[in-house]
């Protein structure tokens, strides 16, 4: 059996039936009980803050405040948060189960295609281990032993059953939103060195491979747990991937580097200090020509109406992703372009999935 497959954990009958459970109450929560909110919202709650504040409400602020006093909202925030510790829970069992051979497994066997570098020396940023991002037990730093692999697994488990428990069942991939924007405004453009930050366990790059074959990938992230899940994976596969621990802010590629550099779904995870690092060290390590292409959740407060920009910001408040919100609220274009990039060779909009499956936010510039 392939290691990739080896890795993933795979429930016995009553880890099975819990993970249908959780997902069944995810959905139940997500898509039964989330329209009540809007009732309450549209109705008693903005009656309720324009009788105390004399006008309607203007921000999501206001009426988080206002919407904390609703029991309907205090009853369905609950089962949220319940249905989040108990998918994390039902990840657990499994791993702690399956733990003492997957460290093993881990191990790739035969010569590697890719490499693997850990730096037990790297600082986690305080922006990651400050708090267990979205729930997750011990967060991305979770570090046990020299080989632990549990981050990895545990994102890789808890990501299956958080997406598809918000009720998203399309097929149009999050990269494949990357990917048609760059195949529509650059039809010429082959890169064949691509940098992923932030890769996690390496999700998004089997997208990249399929449309970039000939690319070899270089992939980063600060969490080691991360990266030896995420190594064997792409062995697997059969991708060539070089993954290395390193801080975004500060990487040891040399100048000029790379012809795309991609994070999928990362940025909206760190500090509003640590982003335009970010954005200054993909502009060095950029080759000329070369295009930086951020992917995140489709959130732009602006465009929203008071209801939804409420609805969305959930995560920053109670699900601990602090710098959510903040970085909707944000002109990402200003950090893209003090980090030297001509501000005509930015973007900074919506794009649909490969088969309009669904809309992802991407920005980024060309150098
Ligand atoms: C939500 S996950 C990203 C998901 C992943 N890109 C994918 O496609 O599946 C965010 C990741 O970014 C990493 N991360 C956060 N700050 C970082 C930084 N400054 N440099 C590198 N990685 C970072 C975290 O450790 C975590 O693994």
């Amino acid at each position: 059996m392939a290691p990739q497959e080896t890795l993933t954990l795979v429930g016995n009958h009553d880890e099975s039936a819990r993970d249908a459970f959780v997902l069944n109450l995810k959905w139940h929560i997500n898509l039964d009980l989330s329209p009540g909110l809007k009732t309450v919202f549209d109705g008693k709650a903005t009656k309720a803050f324009k009788a105390k504040n004399g006008r309607a409400p203007e921000t999501r602020h206001e009426m988080r405040r206002q919407m904390e006093q609703e029991p309907y909202f205090q009853m369905w925030g609950s089962l949220w948060s319940t249905a989040q510790t108990l998918m994390w829970q039902s990840g657990e069992t499994k791993f702690d189960r399956m733990a003492p051979n997957l460290e093993s497994r881990a191990k790739v066997k035969g010569p590697k295609k890719g490499s693997l570098r850990t730096d037990p020396n790297m600082e986690v940023p305080r922006y990651v281990t400050a708090v267990d991002i979205h729930g997750q037990p011990g967060g991305y730093g979770l570090e046990l032993d020299d080989n632990d692999i549990s981050a990895g697994a545990m994102y890789e488990q808890g990501m299956l059953l958080y997406g598809k428990g918000q009720g998203q069942r399309g097929s149009g991939t999050p990269p494949s939103a990357v990917i048609r924007y760059l195949n529509e405004n650059h039809p010429e453009f082959a890169p064949t060195s691509i940098l992923d930050i932030g890769c996690s366990v390496g999700g998004s790059i089997p997208d990249y491979a399929k449309a970039y074959p000939n690319a070899v990938f270089h992939a980063i992230d600060v969490s080691a747990g991360m990266l030896r899940y995420g190594h064997p994976r792409m062995e697997a596969e059969g991708i060539v991937v070089h993954f290395s621990q390193q801080n975004a802010e500060h990487t040891d590629f040399k100048d000029n580097s790379f012809d795309l550099i991609v994070s999928n779904i990362t940025l909206h995870e760190v500090s509003h200090k640590a982003f335009p690092h970010i954005m200054k060290e993909s502009h060095r390590i950029l080759k000329p020509g070369g295009i930086m292409a951020h992917l995140e959740v489709p959130l732009r407060n602006a465009k929203m109406d008071l209801y939804n920009s409420w609805y969305r910001d959930w995560s920053t408040h109670y699900n601990n992703e602090p710098f959510w919100g903040k970085l909707h609220d944000m002109d990402v274009i200003e950090p893209i372009t003090n980090a030297g990039f001509k501000k005509d060779q930015t973007f900074d909009q919506f794009v649909p999935t490969s088969n309009d499956d669904g809309t992802w936010w991407i920005f980024g510039g060309q150098k």
